[in-house]
C-alpha cells in the first residue's frame, strides 16, 4: 500500500494550461446562429464553408458551436467541410476515396488522462488534422485540450532538451499483444492485440504490415510483436514552411498512469516505451519538461452537444484530463481523421 501511494505521487500530471486560454476563443469559435436553416439546425452553406475554412488557414483550429445537430453523422458533414476542402487542395484527387467513411470511437477509457499529442506522429503515415463530434456532453469537466504547437515549439527550442531531441529524433517501441493468448484471461497489460491494430490473423501478414509503415519488428514471448519506428520529434510544416514539434509523452509509458489495467505494471513492462533515436532513455527532468511544454499554451474545448472541432495536427496538440461520470452521466465525442501523409521528419534550416 504504501508502495501504491509513493508511486502515484510521484506520477508526472499534465495541468493541460495556464488557467487562461493560449488561444483566444474569437480566434476559432464560429457560431452557428448566423447560419442556422428553418428548422433551427445548421445549414450546409457556401458562407459557413468559407468561414470554417479560413478560420482553420489562419488558425489551425476552428470550433462550430450552437449547430442544433444530435447525430454524429450530421456534424460529421460540417467538419468535412474543413477536412474535405484540405485533401482537394493539397492532394489533387477524389477526396471522398481518402476519407473512412466512418465516425471512431475515442478509443481510451475515460477514466485515464490522455496527453498532449499529435495524432499517429508514431507511424510513418500520419494525418494532417482530426475532428471531433459531440454527442454528450460534460459541461465543465469534459473538455478537450488543445496546446498551440507553434508557441511551443519555440519554447521547446529555447532549452537544451528541445536542442538535444532536434539532434538525436525519438524511437516509438510498441508491443503489440497477441489476442489468442488472452482469450479467457483477464486482459492485463492490453493495449492493442496486433490482430487488430494491422487487421490480420497472419502472423507473416502483421510483421509485413508493420514493415510497410516504416516499423522495425520482432517477436517476442507469447507472440508479443514488437516493433520500433525511429524519426524525427519535429514534422516539417508545408503551410508555414518550419518544423513543429510532432512527439509527446503520450507514446511513453507514462501515457498508461492512470489506465485500468495497465497502470498497475511497472513502467518496463507497458506496451508503449519511448527514446532518444539513440536509443537512451529520458530523464525525469526531460519529461517533466516534455510535459510543462505543452501545458503552457493549452486552452479548452467545453463540448456541447452539436459541436464540432477540426483540429490542424501541426499546429495544435490535443489531449485530455480524467474524466469520472457519476451516475446518469455522459461523454461522447466521435472522431474523424483527416487526409493521411507520410511523415519527412524535420528539414534543415526551417527552425
Ligand atoms: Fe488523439
Amino acid at each position: 500500500m504504501t508502495d501504491t501511494i509513493a508511486q502515484s505521487s510521484d506520477l508526472i500530471r499534465p495541468s493541460w494550461w495556464t488557467g487562461s486560454p493560449a488561444v483566444p476563443a474569437d480566434s476559432y469559435v464560429v457560431d452557428a446562429a448566423e447560419f442556422l436553416g428553418s428548422d433551427g439546425r445548421v445549414a450546409v452553406t457556401d458562407a459557413l464553408a468559407e468561414r470554417m475554412r479560413s478560420t482553420f488557414r489562419d488558425v489551425g483550429l476552428v470550433h462550430v458551436v450552437n449547430t442544433g445537430l444530435t447525430e454524429h453523422s450530421d456534424m460529421r458533414a460540417i467538419a468535412k467541410l474543413v477536412v474535405d476542402a484540405e485533401m482537394a487542395y493539397r492532394a489533387g484527387a477524389n477526396p471522398r476515396g481518402v476519407l473512412e467513411p466512418n465516425v471512431y470511437e475515442i478509443g481510451a477509457p475515460l477514466e485515464a488522462w490522455l496527453h498532449y499529442h499529435h495524432e499517429m506522429a508514431y507511424v510513418g503515415t500520419s494525418t494532417k488534422m482530426v475532428a471531433f463530434l459531440c454527442k454528450r456532453e460534460l459541461p465543465g469537466r469534459g473538455a478537450t485540450f488543445v496546446s498551440d504547437n507553434l508557441q511551443a515549439t519555440d519554447a521547446l527550442m529555447a532549452t537544451e532538451f528541445g536542442r538535444k531531441l532536434a539532434r538525436l529524433g525519438v524511437c516509438y517501441r510498441r508491443d503489440l499483444t497477441d489476442r489468442e493468448a488472452f482469450v479467457g484471461r483477464e486482459p492485463i497489460g492490453v493495449y492493442n492485440h496486433w490482430q487488430h491494430s494491422l487487421a490480420t490473423d497472419d502472423p507473416a501478414e502483421a510483421e509485413a504490415r508493420a514493415q510497410e509503415r516504416g516499423l522495425q519488428t520482432s517477436w517476442g514471448p507469447d507472440r508479443v510483436l514488437q516493433t520500433r519506428y525511429y524519426v524525427s520529434a519535429f514534422e516539417h510544416f508545408p503551410q508555414l514552411d518550419r518544423n513543429v514539434l510532432y512527439s509527446s509523452v503520450a507514446d511513453h509509458a507514462m501515457w498508461f498512469d492512470a489506465w485500468p489495467l495497465v497502470e498497475q505494471l511497472p513502467p518496463e513492462q507497458r506496451p508503449l516505451w519511448m527514446t532518444f533515436g539513440d536509443d537512451s532513455d529520458f530523464t525525469r527532468e526531460e519529461l517533466e519538461l516534455f510535459v510543462d511544454v505543452y501545458d503552457r499554451f493549452g486552452t479548452p474545448i467545453d463540448w456541447r452537444v452539436g459541436d464540432v472541432a477540426v483540429i490542424c495536427n501541426y499546429r495544435f496538440a490535443h489531449g485530455r484530463p480524467s474524466i469520472r461520470l457519476a451516475a446518469g452521466e455522459e461523454r461522447e465525442l466521435g472522431v474523424l481523421l483527416g487526409e493521411p501523409f507520410q511523415r519527412v521528419g524535420d528539414v534543415a534550416d526551417r527552425w
